[in-house]
């Protein structure tokens, strides 16, 4: 379905594609983008068994494999689909084998330069599959994923708490994985910076970001978008207005709204929050803010991640919930 010029998507899982008979109709009649939610990360593309690399190139060049992405790109090819990749180098979901000496889970890990080329060479293998074997088919890259944390970050915010990133590329890793990415993508896949709580740490973003940014190495901002039922949306836009002014894309990457029980009640509270979202999206929009997708994290509630908060527009029947008909048709005329 398309959604005049906003790509709306959702996250799927493989297990959907293998049960694709009852998630199809629901799927392709509301979505016309995919993100693998977990198939076209780190942990599933470099090849390894358990601990260790499977067979390296090198010493400074880690195997990859797409087996995982099989599935998506199939169904979005025969949907006429598009696909986010998500994401190219992020402190989680990425073996630690692929950091240390011997490639062993528990070696010592390598320096700044060895993983440089460790880096650069796993962003060309990725994104030169995609281009190469399926052009057109990815409209928009996470080439770096949560890289900025007050909490778990440096004076500059850039996250070093468990991040075998920043311990061996160091702080300018993000920096590092942009510039790699730029140099070997299409010119037509947006590279995007993907963060969660962008509404409280706007500011951050932006400083960390500005080198790349005026480097032409970045096109655009992901919100992930968790959020929860009663969480400050005039913040929300702020950052948006932020993002924006700084020149950048925007797109809603992750969004899903948890509510803490299932009741008649917060179901209707969270129909007029989803609401209010699509709201103001669809404001800034028709004021000529550059917001080019949205994403929810998950086609229905039982698939989510949050599962216990229900945050999603489907519910465990795939019947759309008062959220959807709130939400949706605000979407489809922008
Ligand atoms: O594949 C293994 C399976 O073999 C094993 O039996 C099973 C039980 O241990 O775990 C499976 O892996 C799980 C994986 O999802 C695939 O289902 C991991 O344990 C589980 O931690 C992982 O959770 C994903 C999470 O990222 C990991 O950080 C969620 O599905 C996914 O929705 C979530 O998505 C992230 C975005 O990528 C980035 N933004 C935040 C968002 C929510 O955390």
């Amino acid at each position: 379905m398309k959604h005049n010029s906003l790509y709306i998507g959702t996250a799927v899982p493989n297990r959907v594609f293998s049960e694709w008979g009852k998630y199809s109709d629901v799927v392709t009649k509301s979505f016309n983008c995919f993100t693998p939610e977990n198939e076209m990360k780190p942990d599933a593309l470099l090849d390894g068994v358990g601990s260790r690399a499977s067979l390296p190139e090198s010493y400074t060049h880690a195997k990859v494999r797409f087996l995982s992405c099989e599935p998506i790109i199939k169904t979005a090819i025969s949907t006429g689909a598009k696909v986010r990749l998500h994401t190219l180098v992020w402190h989680s979901q990425t073996p630690d084998w692929f950091f240390t000496e011997d490639y062993t889970e528990g070696g010592a890990l390598v320096g700044r330069d060895v993983m440089l080329c460790r880096m650069e060479s796993y962003i060309h293998d990725v994104l030169s599959y995609f281009i190469d074997n399926y052009p057109d088919l990815i409209y928009a890259v996470d080439v770096v994923n949560e890289a900025f944390d007050r909490d778990a970050g440096d004076d500059s915010g850039v996250r070093r708490k468990n991040n075998k990133w920043y311990a061996t590329v160091g702080d300018d890793y993000y920096y590092q994985a942009l510039r790699f990415a730029k140099k070997y993508s299409d010119g037509k896949i947006g590279l995007f910076y993907n963060d969660y709580a962008c509404m409280y740490k706007p500011d951050m973003i932006l400083s960390n970001l500005k080198k790349a940014r005026d480097e032409g190495l970045v096109d655009g901002i992901g919100l992930q978008s968790h959020l929860t039922v009663g969480e400050n949306l005039g913040l929300y836009f702020d950052a948006m207005k932020k993002f924006a002014d700084a020149g950048y894309e925007l797109q809603v990457t992750e969004l899903d709204i948890g509510i803490k029980e299932k009741s008649k009640e917060n179901l209707r509270l969270q129909a007029e929050y989803y609401g209010k979202l699509a709201d103001g999206i669809a404001s800034l929009k028709a004021s000529g803010t550059n917001i080019t997708a949205l994403t929810v994290w998950g086609i229905s509630d039982e698939l989510s991640w949050r599962h216990g908060e229900y945050p999603l527009l489907f519910d465990e029947n795939l019947l759309p919930k008062p959220a959807y008909f709130e939400f949706f048709p605000k979407l489809c005329g922008i």
